[in-house]
Parts: C-alpha cells; structure tokens; sequence
C-alpha cells in the first residue's frame, strides 16, 4: 500500500491520480527518472520546476503521448497501456503548453473538437454554459481561432477541453505568455470550476497564478519530484530558488 502524501486520507480526499516510479522520454534520452506523484480529487495540485527539468513530459506521459511501463492510475484503473483517446474518455482533459488550438477552424469548431473526448455519443456543448464562464468566445464564437489573442486561445483551449466533461483537468502553463488581467480571470474561472468538484493538476511557472488555484505542490527538478507539500506548509521562499523566472 502506498504511502500517501498530504494525510489524503486524514482529509477524506480521494486520490484521482497517481503514478509510481515513472521513467520515461524520447528515444534513449532518459528524462522522467522515477517520477511520484498523487493527485487528491477536487483539488488543485501545481508541479512547479525549472526550464527542461520535464513537467511537460510528465503531463504527455500522463496523457499518453509518451509512453511508459511504469504504472498511471487514474479513477483506481491503470491506463498506462491504453491510448490516449481512452484516456480522455476515461475523463482527463488537456490544455496543452502552447495551447494547440487550429488556428484555421473557428472559435466555435474549435470547441466542437473537444467533445470528442466525451464518453458518450452527443457531439454537442452546451454553450450558454461555456460561454458563461468565457463571454469572449460567445462575441468571438465565428472567429478563426489563429485571429485571437494569446490569453482568448488560453481560454479557447480551457473550452475545448472542458466540453469533453473531464473529472480532471490538466493545463501545462496556463499563463505563457498572456496578459496578468486575463490570467486572474482564467485563475477566477477554474476556482468556480474547483468549487464545482473539478480537479485540476496544473503545471506553472507564475508563483502568483499557482499561488491564486493552489492546494498542493510538487517540486520538479531533473525528471524527478524532490519536494512536495500543501499550501499551508510549504516554504514558498525555497521554492522559489526552483523557478527559472
Ligand atoms: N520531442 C522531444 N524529443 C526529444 N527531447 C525532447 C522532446 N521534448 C522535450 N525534450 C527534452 O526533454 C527535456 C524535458 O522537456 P520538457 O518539455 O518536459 O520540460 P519542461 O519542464 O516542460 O520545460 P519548460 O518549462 O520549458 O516547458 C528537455 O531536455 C527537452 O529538450
Ligand atoms: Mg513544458
């Protein structure tokens, strides 16, 4: 039985995700080195870590864009050998860094994409809902996507991932390279998202974004966690001798 982090079990929380041991990369380069991690259910919990240190790899191990042997229990199932479609109907969603939105198709296919990740056979969203949490992509909704700006393709992709109905959402830097006024209404969104009984594993390197969402953090150096805490007892000042920025 494995040792669970942040007294789960003393807190109630369910664990929606966790990985034990995980190694993975691309080819021979060897980048995630035994990688541990335990996602509390309805909870935010924030990987932080340099630049190349492999946050990203972690997230597309998850998701299974890059492939291990090593276990990835998501709902109590391991789905490390299964594919990513399963995935995301098992319910992870992913908001991808860089975002990945099709710059050609817009506001409103892009967000018709995302339902594929539904468990069920309905091809549709509800759109007063999504546009109720992002009023921009209703004004912008016959748009192409490659015509909006940096934060509107953030919220975009938030969209787009949310339609597939995800018990967990995964967002790898939310905040690159976007205006602070959109990142604290995209940190206010995912709050009400929370409240609603989402969980989120977010990867950031915008202490005062994560610090906004956070419950728990993982410290990420060289393809391993070497810390971790909840936000009541982390050492924000070590931290932040881990960040690039
Ligand atoms: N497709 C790839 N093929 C080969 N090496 C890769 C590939 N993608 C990433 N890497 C390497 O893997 C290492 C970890 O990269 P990764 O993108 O996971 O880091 P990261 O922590 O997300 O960094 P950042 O904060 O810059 O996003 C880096 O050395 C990177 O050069
Ligand atoms: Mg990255």
């Amino acid at each position: 039985m494995k040792n669970y982090p942040f007294d789960v079990r003393q807190m109630e929380l369910g664990v929606i995700l966790e990985t034990h041991n995980v190694q993975a990369g691309y080819g021979e380069s060897q980048i995630l080195r035994g990688v541990d991690i335990t996602v509390p259910r309805g909870k935010v919990t924030t990987v932080m870590g340099r630049n190349g240190v492999g946050k990203t790899t972690l997230l597309r191990t998850v998701m299974g864009l890059v492939r291990t042997k090593d276990p990835i229990i998501f709902k109590r199932e391991e789905i490390q050998n299964r594919s990513t479609c399963r995935r995301a109907r098992r319910g992870v969603g992913y908001v991808p860094q860089g975002r990945e939105i099709i710059p050609r198709l817009t506001v409103y296919e892009n967000i018709l994409i995302g339902t594929e990740a539904r468990n069920d056979s309905v091809r549709t969203f509800d759109e007063d809902e999504i546009y109720g949490l992002f009023p921009v992509l209703r004004d912008f909704r016959n748009r192409l996507g490659g015509n909006l700006s940096g934060g509107q393709q953030q919220q975009l992709a938030i969209a787009r991932a949310l339609v597939g109905k995800p018990d967990l959402l995964i967002l790898d830097e939310p905040t690159e390279g976007i205006q602070p006024s959109i990142t604290i209404e995209i940190a206010d969104v995912l709050n009400r998202l929370v409240a609603q009984g989402l969980t989120i594993l977010l990867v950031e390197q915008k202490l005062d974004f994560a610090r906004r969402l956070s419950d728990f953090y993982y410290i990420m150096d060289r393809g391993k966690m070497i810390k971790h805490d909840s936000k009541n007892n982390i050492d924000f000042d070590e931290l932040k001798t881990y960040l690039s920025v």
